[in-house]
């Protein structure tokens, strides 16, 4: 389970430092922070995809990712007597991302390279820095794979010798460890790391337009893990129905449509969804239902999948949803972080207000000051422990 989310310098979000738990709502109002904490997530998922500088190209480059204001905010800025001005920089311009958690802990960090006048990709993202350690807290002891620039050096504790070696001296500039490292043997806790990062799983926005994939019969192959466009949502139903909680996903159908079911039907090769509602002589396919109908059985299919992951993320869920199905969405939600944990972005006040009344869930309210956001109701005390070492 991650237990911290660290991130600098990443558009609004200056500095910020989330407690994790298993169950993780975030909200706010519009244009504090929630996408950018949701997609600075995603960029961590991408280093352990090996895209993590394709991603931040997409995004606009990364001098657009960088924190747009000041390095650093004064006292006075903050209370209005001075104005918002460039501070005298006082460290290289670096985007940081990190996680903590109970078995191993990451972190990244990404600047622009030196200018060069002989290329034209002088504004290509640099990996500079890379660290994997054990448990959820930087300790100079426990880190196990350090790298700085090209170089990668690990201190494994399964190793022999002891201290430690240096195992790459040319690592490029926009590899990450995660796609150089990939022997078991010596880096074993790089692919253990990089196996659960790229397990995570990101939902945002389901298509359910008439071209959506979601409509369509689709070839049937056993499926644990819906496609993150709902593209085999026939074969992801079936596999639930096969080696899954079947009465779990029949429950979660009838708590949200009374008296409805879903069946999987073959025809010539093909899946397709039935879907009985009440007062109707035959079942809707996926092409004939609403959209509201038809992404609330991608996000069941979604939240029960047979092999769950580390980490669920479920971006702005309500999406098109009729609100009277937000509180049996946060039951649903309630039940998959049973299986697995989940962090749930929501600007939606009845599924906020649902959410709110389990137990487990964890609420991450969002605010802006000056532009930066802030986690509402954190001070010291309850800021998580994480700092950006230097050295190891
Ligand atoms: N490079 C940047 N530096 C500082 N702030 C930024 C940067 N890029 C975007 N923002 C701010 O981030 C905000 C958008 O945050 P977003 O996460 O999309 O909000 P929401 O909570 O509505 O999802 C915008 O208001 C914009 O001011
Ligand atoms: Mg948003």
């Amino acid at each position: 389970m991650l237990t911290t989310l660290a991130i600098s310098n990443y558009r609004s979000l200056r500095e910020v430092k989330v407690t994790l738990k298993q169950l993780n709502l975030v909200t706010g109002a519009n244009g504090c922070g929630k996408s950018n904490l949701y997609k600075a997530l995603r960029l961590l998922a991408q280093t352990a995809q090996g895209g993590v500088v394709n991603a931040l190209a997409q995004e606009g480059g990364l001098e657009s990712c960088f924190w747009a204001g000041p390095e650093n905010i004064t006292k006075g800025m903050l209370t209005g007597e001075t104005a918002i001005e460039p501070t005298v920089r006082q460290q290289p311009k670096r985007l940081k991302l990190g996680f903590a958690s109970e078995e191993y802990s990451y972190l990244i960090e990404l600047g622009l390279p030196k200018p060069d006048s002989t290329t034209l990709f002088g504004l290509d993202p640099q990996i500079k820095r890379e660290a994997i350690w054990v448990g959820n807290k930087y300790r100079p002891a426990s880190v196990l794979v350090e790298r700085r620039g090209p170089v990668v050096k690990s201190r494994a504790e399964h190793q022999k010798q002891a201290g430690w070696q240096t195992i790459g001296q040319h690592m490029q500039h926009g590899d990450s460890i995660f796609s150089e490292l990939a022997d078991p043997e010596r880096t074993p806790e790089v692919i253990h790391l990089r196996d659960t990062i790229r397990a995570w799983r990101f939902y945002d926005h389901f298509r359910s337009d008439s071209d959506a994939p979601a409509r369509k019969p689709q070839l049937g192959t056993r499926t644990p893990v819906l496609h993150h466009d709902g593209r085999d949502l026939a074969s992801a139903i079936q596999t639930i129905f096969e080696i899954g909680d079947r009465d779990g996903f029949n429950d979660a159908v009838s708590d949200a449509f009374p008296g409805a079911t879903v069946t999987v039907h073959y025809n010539a090769g093909l899946l397709n969804i039935g879907f009985q509602q009440e007062g109707l002589l035959r079942p809707l396919s996926a092409s004939e239902l609403s959209d509201g109908t038809l992404r609330y059985l991608l996000l069941i299919a979604a939240l029960l999948t047979p092999r769950p992951p580390a980490l669920m993320v479920l971006n702005e869920p309500e999406t098109s949803l009729h609100p009277d199905l937000l509180p049996a969405l946060a039951r649903l939600i309630a039940k998959a972080s049973s299986l697995c944990q989940v962090w749930v972005v929501s600007h939606a006040n009845r599924l906020i207000n649902a959410l709110n009344e389990f137990e487990q869930c964890h609420l991450i309210e969002l605010d802006k000051q000056l532009g930066q956001t802030h986690i509402l109701g954190q001070d010291i005390l309850t800021t998580p422990s994480w700092n950006w070492q230097q050295k190891a």
